[in-house]
């Protein structure tokens, strides 16, 4: 009874948060001019997503005793960063798709999504404004640096489509900037806005690297075996682009001579109808057994958020949303 009193509740605070923060977004949307802007801009953010990085903002300031309504700006913060390295992703991967409707610089163009884009990340350093003193920097200094480790970790990606030499520990790297940075950021600032001790502070972050790690390699998985109808970005988009994926890698690592041979040839090459490529890829990357091992790593990082969220001197009621909230996350199919 006790148990599932607790796991009722983190559902629901789970669920407030993300409502609460939709209605935030909702009362600072800007209509204004010029509208090639702003339009782009309020498109993308009003596509919706499952706005896991500013729900994690909230939940991080609630579980150190802070009250969550005081980490809203940062988590519009989070957000709208977020928001602004999609659209300029979607150009550097020529993606057509995003949360199942087209991609800005599809549905404008390439000018329009950078210059939308760099509005959103000057906008996002504005919504920490809200914050006064010592808050007010440490929140700036760490958003800093997670933003310019994400533009480190996109270069990375993009350098690894031209090599064929990339090995697991340089791709775990590069995934860790892009995207593992800013999922840890978003719970610190949380923890920073609740003013708790720098141990829980670290800690929190380690937690969020991990689960941040794992979602990216679930994003690889999803690319390329996601449910093209409810998925919402285009299936094979990265086996298109060549990307270096864990997947990519595991499959190079486990193949026989043969499959090492079709991998490397058909990832130096961008035929004008991908469809036949992405299909034989994908069966190389069951069959070699690189989907079992991308789904063991998945498990295997979450577990070590596990580890990380043990030693944080919460009550064990707390602990469990950040649990299940993982566990959520791995079976996830979006
Ligand atoms: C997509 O992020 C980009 C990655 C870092 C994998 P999400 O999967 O969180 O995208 P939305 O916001 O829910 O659409
Ligand atoms: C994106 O990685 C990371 C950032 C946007 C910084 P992906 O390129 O895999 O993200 P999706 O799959 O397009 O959402
Ligand atoms: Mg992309
Ligand atoms: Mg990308
Ligand atoms: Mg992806």
């Amino acid at each position: 009874m006790g148990v599932f009193l607790k796991e009722n509740f983190s559902m629901q605070s789970v669920e407030r948060y993300r409502n609460d923060f939709l209605a935030y977004l909702e009362e600072k949307t800007i209509y204004k001019e010029p509208r090639n802007l702003y339009e782009p801009y309020t498109y993308i953010l009003g596509l919706g997503g499952k706005r896991l990085r500013p729900v994690l903002t909230l939940l991080a300031t609630d579980l150190f005793g802070g009250n969550y309504k005081d980490a809203m700006s940062a988590a519009l913060g989070v957000e709208v960063f977020h928001n602004f390295s999609l659209v300029h992703d979607d150009i550097m991967d020529d993606a057509p798709l995003r949360r199942g409707k087209q991609t800005v610089h599809e549905k404008w163009d390439v000018n329009t999504g950078i210059l939308s884009g760099d509005a959103m990340l000057i906008n996002a350093y504005q919504l920490f404004e809200a914050y006064q003193g010592d808050t007010f920097k440490t929140l700036v200094q760490l958003f800093s640096q997670t933003a310019v480790e994400v533009c480190e970790g996109q270069q990375y990606d993009v350098d690894f489509e031209n090599r064929d030499d990339v090995t697991i520990a340089e791709y775990l790297q590069m995934i860790s900037y892009k995207t593992a940075v800013l999922v840890a950021c978003a719970l610190k600032m949380g923890a920073i806005i609740a003013k708790t001790t720098p141990e829980n502070q670290e800690l929190i972050y380690d937690f969020g690297f991990s689960l941040g790690t794992a979602f990216q390699l679930q994003d690889d998985y999803l690319d390329a075996f996601g449910d093209p109808k409810t998925f919402g970005k285009q299936v094979g988009g990265d086996i298109i682009e060549n990307k270096k994926t864990f997947l990519y890698l595991k499959a190079l690592e486990f193949g026989s001579k043969e499959q090492q041979k079709q991998l490397k040839d058909m990832f130096s090459i961008q035929p004008t109808n991908p469809s036949s490529k992405i299909g034989a890829i994908k069966q190389i990357f069951t069959d070699t057994g690189a989907v079992a091992a991308t789904k063991d790593a998945i498990e295997k990082h979450t577990k070590a958020a596990f580890v990380a969220l043990e030693k944080i001197a919460i009550p064990e009621a707390k602990k469990m949303v950040l649990r299940k909230f993982g566990e959520d996350l791995m079976q996830r199919t979006v």
